[in-house]
């Protein structure tokens, strides 16, 4: 299973608003196959690892999420498994979404637990969890602050606050969302790429979509690398219309309801203030400068409400932290 979630982990930011599930195929010890859904409308993990095992009949098939039992863009898991023969199916977490597979495979004399490396697939799944449960995604707010907890030089100043080697790592961890979200004054100051480079495995899923939350849509992100959206009012624009754009609550309902699991929050400040209650998770870098007088940093995640997901990091000259909201 831990082989499973690898490769699921691999597939967040592919999949919305499908979840990236991962399925391993053993016999006898011996790995028979493996695969991960890997982009909405293909094959999911189930079906994708039996097409590769010659022979799946009396295996044993690890799947990070139970398996589908309804009809959607593809047919249900559950048959594909019977069909194949296999003698047993060991989910991670239910499906929500779905009904129990359990029954079904019974009735076909195929054994099924669930409920193994479950902390883990709720971790690696909690994006989709998010949604479907509660009707919005998993946010992340994400910052850099200088030494003495300044987000830029001043309002309306552009600062380089991470060192390049940093910098590169919050790029890649792009990857994981399904989109970015900034305010409109960081449109309009930094002009933002928001772009994450794309590994090999990624094939020809694009990159996050980035996110730009203007009342009015005053503010536009030039670079054309990938795609973008602006959430205003309704009325102000051809993008994603929201009552009250300013409310997070319904920003992230409305993103929920376009099928976002996994968001990043960017900034800048004024976003950062309003959406703060909201993160689930807070990645956060310290860049080793200080920068005297700037614009003020949200406070850092303090315990108990947050705690470290892993011990802090220095990467160059950055120190990396991130926090998971306890409870
Ligand atoms: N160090 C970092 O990690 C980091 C990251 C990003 C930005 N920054 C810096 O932060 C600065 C920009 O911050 P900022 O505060 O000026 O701009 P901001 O937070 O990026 O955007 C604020 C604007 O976004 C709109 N908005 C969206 N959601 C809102 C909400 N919930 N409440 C209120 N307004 C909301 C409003 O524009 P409308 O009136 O058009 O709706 C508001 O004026 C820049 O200096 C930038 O370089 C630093």
């Amino acid at each position: 299973m831990a082989r499973a979630l690898r490769l699921a982990a691999r597939s967040l930011g592919c999949t919305w608003p499908n979840p990236g599930v991962g399925c391993v195929i053993v016999r006898d010890g011996q790995l028979l196959a493996e695969a991960r859904h890997e982009r909405c409308g293909d094959l999911h993990a189930e079906t994708a690892a039996l097409a590769r095992c010659a022979q799946a009949r009396a295996a044993t098939v690890y799947v990070t999420l139970a398996p589908c039992t309804r009809p959607g863009r593809q047919p249900p898991c559950v048959d594909a498994l019977i069909r194949a023969g296999v003698a047993r199916v060991v989910a991670a977490i239910a499906d929500p979404m779905q009904d129990d597979p359990g029954p079904r495979l019974a009735a076909a004399g195929i054994a099924y637990e669930v409920g193994c490396l479950e902390a883990l697939a709720r971790h690696v799944h909690g994006g989709f969890l998010a949604r479907v449960t509660r009707g919005r995604p998993r946010v992340t707010g994400k910052w850099a602050r200088s030494a003495d907890g300044c987000l830029s030089a001043g309002p309306g100043q552009r600062t380089a606050i991470s060192c390049p080697l940093a910098y590169a790592l919050m790029r890649r961890r792009r990857r994981a969302f399904d989109a970015i979200l900034v305010g409109a004054g960081t449109a309009l100051v930094d002009d933002p790429w928001l772009t994450a480079p794309r590994p090999r495995w990624h094939g020809e899923v694009p990159g996050p979509l980035r996110l730009v939350v203007s009342r009015h849509a005053r503010a536009a992100l030039r670079n054309a690398a990938a795609p973008w959206l602006a959430i205003h009012a309704p009325g102000a624009g051809s993008g994603l219309a929201v009552a009250d754009p300013h409310d997070p609550a319904q920003v992230l309902h409305a993103l929920g309801a376009y099928g976002i699991n996994e968001l990043l929050v960017e900034g800048g400040a004024t976003v950062h203030r309003a959406w703060l209650p909201f993160y689930d998770r807070i990645e956060l870098y310290v860049g080793p400068e200080a920068l005297g007088q700037g614009l003020a940093a949200p406070p850092d995640p303090q315990p108990p409400l947050w705690q470290l997901e892993q011990p802090p990091r220095i990467v160059g000259r950055t120190l990396v932290a991130r926090w998971t909201r306890r409870g």
